[in-house]
């Protein structure tokens, strides 16, 4: 299915020059936002995926989704301050800032087949903390979704030597 008709390009947000993807007009769309989470689904379930892991706030609206249709474990990647247990950290740069990505300590038990899924691939900053993250607690990133990717930001060449599926390019 072609994606492209219900994700909303918006001039200049968050700041000059960016041209944001807004995915909150695909949400809106039952029909089209359950099609989208299938497909990402019937590539998790081809990985044999044990655990889906998301970093906030947009992986979790790919990642719980995915995870309630397969019938499995999510983990939230939060930033800094926001998880309650004992946790461990990376710094990562974004396309525009920088932050600091944290998971509790037992999310991920070693071995285990993990999806990573966010909303946006662009330079690939968020979800190479988010691998250094599963890899530190011995979890195997099988794959990683995501719904759109920005091509001309590289980010593919950070994620070199992992799996990735998106739904639709830019
Ligand atoms: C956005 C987006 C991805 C990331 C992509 O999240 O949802 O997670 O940036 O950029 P990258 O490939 O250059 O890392 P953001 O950090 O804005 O957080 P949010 O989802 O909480 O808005």
């Amino acid at each position: 299915m072609d994606y492209k008709p219900f994700i909303s390009v918006v001039e200049n947000f968050p700041i000059e020059g960016i041209r944001f993807k807004d995915i909150t007009s695909l949400m809106s769309d039952g029909a089209v936002y359950k099609q989208a989470m299938d497909d990402i689904a019937v590539y998790a379930k081809e990985k044999q995926v044990d655990v889906i892991v998301g970093p906030e706030a947009r992986g979790f609206i790919v990642g719980c989704p995915v995870a309630y249709t397969l019938g499995l474990g999510f983990v939230p990647v939060r930033k800094e301050g926001k998880l309650p247990r004992e946790v461990i950290k990376v710094d990562y740069g974004l396309e525009y800032g920088k932050d600091v990505l944290t998971m509790h300590k037992d999310a991920i038990k070693p071995g285990q087949r993990v999806l990573i899924t966010d909303d946006l691939l662009a330079t690939g900053g968020t979800i190479e903390a988010t691998i250094k993250l599963v890899e530190e607690l011995g979890g195997v990133v099988v794959g990683i979704a995501f719904m759109i990717e920005l091509t001309y930001l590289d980010g593919r060449k950070k994620l070199s030597g992992y799996d990735i599926f998106t739904l639709t390019q830019y």
